[in-house]
């Protein structure tokens, strides 16, 4: 009786329920993560690389700055090294079978940095940083790398400025940021700079196509005791935004002439909108009327939507 009733509790539609253990993203899931080797700046000025894949985007618009999220083991080198000197780079690698063995490698825990990095196969070169303030330390960055993000700890965030390199870590701990539990470490990472391969920033840039993808792997974690697990890259698929979601010449009008007594919109200017969703139209409005009074100009017509574009596209290039 007791066995039926709950299995009828854990079936549900065909879903089974599962008990949420720790690491519960690779011990109770499957969860796609990105592979990247995080350098840091050891105690003698030497980088570091330790593989990571919880690592996200934390901030992405709205702030002053752009930052990602780290969830690391305190007791790692790179947890100490960032609680020390608060810079790292975040090398994104590709889904080559001897770059992930590497990782793996780079990933076994409790080596020392001369230990792990005295046989590494990849070539540690300088960042955008180290090349601009030359008398100062940098970690270095993965010349294999197909992009790469040079970032600073953000330690004030939570208070966590106080942070320090402990043998033992001891309640009270954080909520998000720096010491964050008897083993575990966050770290929001301010993006200093995002550096890209030359294929890659031109995709960015003049726009991707299929082929011009990098070859991201997917990671799936520790599963067996034994395995990381992860799949090679495979052809991106694009899929256009459903037709009916348009809004209409007609709306885009009527937001436009409503937007700003001092600026005009052109018909041909408000069909370039027609693709932006509803809620964002107002947003998109304000910023070509910000670019038209810096410009002082009262009717946008095409060629001044293709100007802001333009610029747009431009923010993104520099
Ligand atoms: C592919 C891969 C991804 C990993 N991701 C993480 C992670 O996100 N967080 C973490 O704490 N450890 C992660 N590990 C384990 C760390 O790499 C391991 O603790 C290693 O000792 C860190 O190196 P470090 O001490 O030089 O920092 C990962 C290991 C591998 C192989």
């Amino acid at each position: 009786m007791r066995d039926n009733e709950s299995k009828k509790i854990e079936e549900m539609e065909g879903f089974k329920n599962l008990r949420i253990v720790d690491n519960f993203y690779q011990t109770s899931a499957f969860f796609p993560m990105p592979t990247t080797e995080i350098g840091t700046l050891n105690e003698d000025g030497k980088t570091n690389l330790g593989s990571y894949s919880l690592c996200f985007p934390y901030y992405i618009a709205g702030k002053e700055y752009y930052a990602m999220m780290l969830c690391c083991r305190n007791s790692s080198n790179t947890a100490k090294n960032i609680l020390r000197t608060g810079k790292c780079t975040i090398n994104f690698i590709s889904d080559d079978r001897k770059y992930f063995k590497e990782a793996v490698r780079l990933g076994y825990p409790g080596e020392t940095t001369d230990e792990k990095m005295k046989d590494c196969l990849f070539t540690l070169v300088d960042g955008k940083r180290a090349r601009e303030n030359q008398d100062e330390q940098y970690p270095k960055i993965v010349k294999e790398a197909f992009q790469v993000f040079e970032c600073t700890w953000v330690k004030e965030l939570d208070n966590a400025q106080d942070d320090k390199v402990q043998e033992e870590y001891l309640p009270p701990y954080h909520d998000f940021n720096g010491i964050t539990s008897q083993y575990g470490a966050h770290f929001i990472l301010k993006i200093d700079a995002i550096l890209m391969k030359d294929k890659y920033h031109d995709a960015i840039v003049n726009g991707v196509k299929a082929n011009c993808f990098p070859q991201v792997p997917v990671d799936y974690g520790y599963r067996d005791s034994k395995n990381f697990w992860y799949t090679r890259f495979k052809k991106p698929i694009a899929e256009p935004i459903p037709d009916n979601k348009g809004i209409g010449l007609d709306t885009v009008k009527y937001a436009a002439s409503r937007i700003d007594p001092d600026v005009s919109f052109t018909d041909e200017a408000c069909a370039k909108l027609v693709k932006v969703p509803r809620v964002f139209l107002n947003t998109v409005l304000k910023s070509c009327v910000a670019w038209a009074k810096e410009n002082k100009v009262s009717l946008i017509t095409e060629k001044e939507m293709d100007i802001i574009n333009d610029k747009r596209n431009k923010e993104k290039n520099k």
